[in-house]
């Protein structure tokens, strides 16, 4: 037992100043997520309430799963703010929740956004709640009440992998694979909007409501001629007796809700926990501590290591090789009873500090425990001496056991996360398990100053050589617009409105949402870790 002892003054100056700015950012969070959570506007959510008497997208879910159980959101600020004018969320919900104490992907159509048609986002979020279903082997309820592709979008909907297509075979691998598929047709479902149904294992369908067809009437009109209405097209009691395309008829919203309930019940023996789980124990301190913690500067770094205190059951952190390499703290702590192996920053990732995480992985892999990374890293060390003691090779075997680890992957981003080393702690390109972030996360390839400065020398450079040169004025006027871009493009949200990040969370959720992802983790199956080459 190493409990660690954090010697923060909660009533000094400084943090309470840190504190009421973090606070702030905490309101900026759930005024964006009230902004998603919405859905689209009110003339449309009205239409689906008191015209067609539907039940909005986020009551179907809080119906579906077992009362007072979380739903963990993946992409719950999608599309924020996208050029292409996507709603925030993108037109459809995706999250883990618990129906009859099974664990499910919940995929749901947003009716009141654009019809639930697909923006290019849409088809990215739907992808990737699948890929994490495939990971988790977690069985897919889908809830469908979509026009198909949002067709001015075509580009980005329709050509290439990771689009619509994707949907499909995501669905016939899950198929493949024995993850069970619910669908749940609710509405009108057109078109790609009909085939995500029709690859389910069952299929429910809300009578008078729920319509599934590859050309709504109006378009068989066009194409040839015919005259039919909705019913005989794709309703229900046509699906359900003739076409055979659907199994169950629901009476209304509730109803089905509760037929896929039913089925839930029915998929077999729920997967049992392969990790020993401890009975949870709170940290010593409270953790909204962390918001006075993080200083509002972002140039003044944080102290890892009072957060971790915050953070892990009974503020107890056993640390492996403390006295080395200790700009990465690497030890073993439980979350809610949950074993996991935790690799922090403390500074700039030095040769010794990637060796140390690259056996440090090597453990937890062999040991079956996962791995969550907590990034606040200006980059690896640079410069002569660096070099010559082999920062490259000692990087790159952090870089190959990070990535060769087949142990669950958790990254948070706490802090600024930069270049290489946004990367080594387990970057979005190396597919972590989930990728997290507090609304104190940022990442890009360097500092939006660095980037200014940068771009600034080179330019300089440029005019030294053409014989010219130029005034601070003209140099801080060429610096401005590239460090407010990089700015902007640096924030948690920008990562999470474009699914870069699976989430951004309060930093006093994290306990909570961590311990439901290695809840679900542990309910998969252990894959085993091959590594290649470590370069000596
Ligand atoms: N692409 C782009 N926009 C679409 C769309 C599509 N496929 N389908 C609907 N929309 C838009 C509408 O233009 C409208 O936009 P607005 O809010 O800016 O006016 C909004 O979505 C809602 O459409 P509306 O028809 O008013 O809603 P509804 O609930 O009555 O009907 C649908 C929804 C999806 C049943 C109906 O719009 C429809 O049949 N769409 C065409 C479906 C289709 O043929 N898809 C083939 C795609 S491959």
């Amino acid at each position: 037992m190493s409990i660690i002892k954090s010697l923060v003054n909660p009533q000094s100056e400084s943090f309470i100043v840190n504190r009421d700015f973090y606070l702030d950012r905490i309101t900026d969070l759930r005024e964006r997520r009230q902004r998603a959570h919405l859905g689209g506007p009110e003339k449309a959510r009205k239409r689906h309430t008191e015209h067609r008497e539907q039940i909005l997208p986020r009551d179907r879910i809080r119906l579906l799963v077992d009362p007072g159980s979380p739903f963990f959101e993946l992409g719950e600020l999608a599309g924020d703010k996208l050029p292409e004018g996507t709603a925030a969320g993108a037109s459809i919900i995706t999250g883990v929740g618990l129906v009859n104490d099974r664990q499910c992907m919940i995929i749901v159509n947003d009716a009141t956004v654009k019809g639930g048609t697909y923006y290019p986002m849409t088809c990215k979020k739907h992808v990737r709640a699948q890929m994490f279903a495939i990971q988790h082997r977690l069985p897919c309820i889908t809830m469908v009440q979509s026009g198909g592709a949002f067709l001015p979008e075509q580009e980005g909907i329709f050509p290439a992998e990771g689009m619509f297509g994707s949907i499909f075979v995501n669905q016939i691998e899950m198929s493949a694979a024995g993850i069970p598929q619910i669908a749940l047709v609710m509405g009108s479902s057109t078109a790609g909007g009909a085939y995500i149904p029709a690859l389910c294992d069952e299929v429910v369908i809300v009578r008078g409501k729920g319509f599934m067809y590859l050309g709504g009437p109006q378009l068989v009109e066009a194409a040839t001629g015919e005259q039919v209405g909705h019913e005989e097209l794709g309703g229900a009691e046509m699906h359900c007796s003739v076409s055979g395309v659907t199994d169950y008829i629901a009476e209304d919203d509730a109803h089905g809700l509760s037929l896929v309930r039913d089925i839930v019940s029915n998929l077999g023996n729920l997967p049992k926990q392969r990790w020993d789980v401890a009975k949870s124990v709170a940290p010593l301190y409270p953790i909204d501590e962390i918001y006075g913690i993080i200083n509002k500067d972002t140039k003044i770094p944080t102290s890892n290591r009072d957060i971790l205190a915050r953070l892990v059951d009974g503020s107890n952190f056993d640390e492996f090789k403390a006295k080395y390499g200790s700009t990465l703290m690497c030890g073993f702590a439980k979350i809610h009873g949950f074993e996991i192996g935790i690799l922090a920053n403390d500074g700039v990732l030095f040769s010794e500090a990637a060796k140390k995480g690259a056996h440090f992985i090597n453990l937890c892999c062999e040991r079956d425990i996962p791995l969550l990374f907590m990034a606040d890293v200006p980059g690896f060390m640079v410069g002569e001496e660096a070099e010559r003691g082999g920062i490259a090779k000692d990087g790159a075997k952090f870089i190959t056991a990070m990535c060769s680890a087949k142990v669950p992957k958790y990254t948070l981003i706490t802090g600024g996360s930069y270049g290489a080393g946004y990367l080594a702690m387990c970057g979005r390109p190396f597919k972590p398990t989930a990728m997290l972030a507090w609304p104190s996360g940022r990442s890009g390839i360097m500092g939006p100053e660095q980037v200014a400065n940068t771009l600034a020398t080179v330019r300089e450079d440029i005019l030294k050589r053409e014989g010219k040169s130029w005034t601070e004025e003209e140099r801080e006027e060429f610096k401005a617009p590239h460090r407010k871009r990089f700015e902007d493009s640096e924030q948690a949200y920008n990562f999470a409105s474009k699914l870069w990040y699976d989430a951004v969370i309060d930093p006093s959720e994290t306990r909570e949402v961590l311990a439901l992802l290695l809840d679900v983790a542990g309910r998969s199956p252990k894959i085993e870790t091959k590594f290649g080459v470590f370069r000596q």
